[in-house]
């Protein structure tokens, strides 16, 4: 049986489209199978896939990771989706309105008892502000990973090639970010 990785908030624009496809391609680069899900009706995920050979989109025939790209919204599937998946993946950004959106995504994950696998991921830090610091800190039964993501250009730069930071841009910093984060996230709840 694959593994369901739900990459979900109900905010547009926190990361979920560029994180699915960046850990996407690094769990293939670590050897996994890995076949991404669109669940986005704007199709931002299948675009960035075009004529790319890895990961699958769509195609999770015989994926052992599969990677579920959710549109920026709360439906009555939300609830359903996270009680499905093996691991859930909220990535936010370190400003007060995503704190606040964010609070409505905990609560479904704690009305279905979730809690033990979700990960709040921070995307695009500026630098280590207090932001990204008092999220750390929330008082939240939540795990939050320890490798955050930068906002860095090599995110958008690759991903309008369609490719992803480390493709672009070997040894960046999005490269090695990204590398961390799907080690943390592995070792966090694979092991
Ligand atoms: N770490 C990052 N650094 C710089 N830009 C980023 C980063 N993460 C996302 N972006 C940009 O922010 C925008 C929204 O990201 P996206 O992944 O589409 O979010 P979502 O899928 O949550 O709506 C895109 O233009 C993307 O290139
Ligand atoms: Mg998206």
């Amino acid at each position: 049986m694959a593994a369901k990785v739900l990459v979900i908030n109900e905010k547009g624009g926190v990361g979920k489209t560029t994180l699915s496809a960046h850990l996407a391609q690094e769990w293939c680069d670590q050897g996994h199978k890995v076949a991404i899900i669109d669940r986005d009706p704007q199709e931002s995920i299948t675009r960035w896939h075009q004529s790319r050979m890895t990961p699958r989109v769509g195609d999770w025939s015989d994926a052992d990771i599969i990677v579920i790209d959710m549109p920026p919204a709360i439906s009555e599937q939300s609830a359903a989706a996270i009680a499905a998946a093996d691991i859930v993946l909220i990535p936010m950004t370190p400003s007060p309105l995503d704190v606040e959106s964010t609070a409505n995504m905990i609560e479904i994950i704690r009305a279905v008892k979730a809690e033990n696998k979700c990960m709040l991921i921070i995307n695009r830090v500026v630098s280590n502000t207090r932001m990204s610091k008092r999220i750390k800190s929330l008082d939240v039964d939540i795990k939050v990973a320890n490798s955050t993501i930068g906002s860095r250009s090599d995110f958008i730069e690759a991903m309008t090639e369609h490719k992803v930071a480390s493709e672009y841009n070997r040894n960046g910093k999005a490269a090695q970010e990204i590398k961390a984060l799907s080690k943390e996230i592995i070792q966090t709840f694979f092991n």
